[in-house]
């Protein structure tokens, strides 16, 4: 029988609290007997957690920036996600390329045909362009993220920025899920976390992945 993986990647300006969620659900896919794979971008593979630190925290203008991203998003896919998705493992993906249209390409303002040529370059499989099966955004008010954000770390050269620049990012995500709807699970992110988990874990039972009984 051919395996069927699933590939759930998370999203959200800076502050809008995924994390937590995110060890929710693999915690709900174990209990249920599925292999899951928790993983991270950039990151996830020793060369891409290596890239990360750079990213994060080296000067440098945002071509390379560009670059980077998506050189550890090779080096992911090619030895953890399509692996993975090969097993029938769920991939749990903590951001993928959609954040890269939104920081480098509306925060920035990186141009996005580049974005959308290296996309197809280092995403291109034999079955077509691979993308999340889902995706699942955390939506919230920069203002909102920004008091949540102050003090709780020294921060690196994304949460640095201002305000307005996670508005762009904000900007950013509702284009590409405006462009690619069916894909997008929008989430209110200023409810409480409980509120939150709610709407998250019954969208996933609705989908017939997760049974009833909330963790
Ligand atoms: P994290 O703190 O959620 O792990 O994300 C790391 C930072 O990297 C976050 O500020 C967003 C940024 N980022 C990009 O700018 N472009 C990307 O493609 C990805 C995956 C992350």
């Amino acid at each position: 029988m051919k395996k069927t993986g699933l590939f759930i990647s998370f999203e959200g300006i800076d502050g809008a609290g995924k994390s937590t969620h995110i060890e929710g659900l693999a915690a709900a896919f174990k209990a249920q007997g599925r292999q899951v794979t928790l993983t991270r971008e950039p990151g996830g593979t020793p060369l891409a957690e290596k890239l990360r630190e750079m990213v994060l925290h080296d000067a440098m203008d945002s071509l390379t920036e560009a670059l980077l991203i998506f050189a550890a998003r090779r080096d992911h896919l090619q030895n953890v996600i399509e692996p993975a998705l090969a097993r029938g493992d769920v991939v749990l993906c903590d951001r993928f390329t959609d954040a890269t249209f939104a920081y480098q390409g509306s925060g920035r303002g990186f141009d996005l045909r580049v974005l959308q040529q290296l996309e197809t370059w280092v995403q291109e499989t034999s079955h077509g362009l691979r993308q999340p099966d889902v995706t699942v955004w955390f939506e919230l008010d920069p203002a909102i993220a920004a008091v949540r954000l102050a003090g709780a770390r020294v921060p690196d050269r994304f949460e640095a920025q201002p305000v307005e620049f996670f508005q762009k990012v904000s900007d950013g995500y509702a284009a590409r899920a405006h462009s690619d709807a069916q894909r997008f699970v929008r989430l209110d992110a200023a409810q409480t976390r409980e509120a939150v988990w709610q709407q998250l874990h019954q969208n996933f039972v609705q989908r017939g992945w997760l049974s009833t009984r909330a963790t």
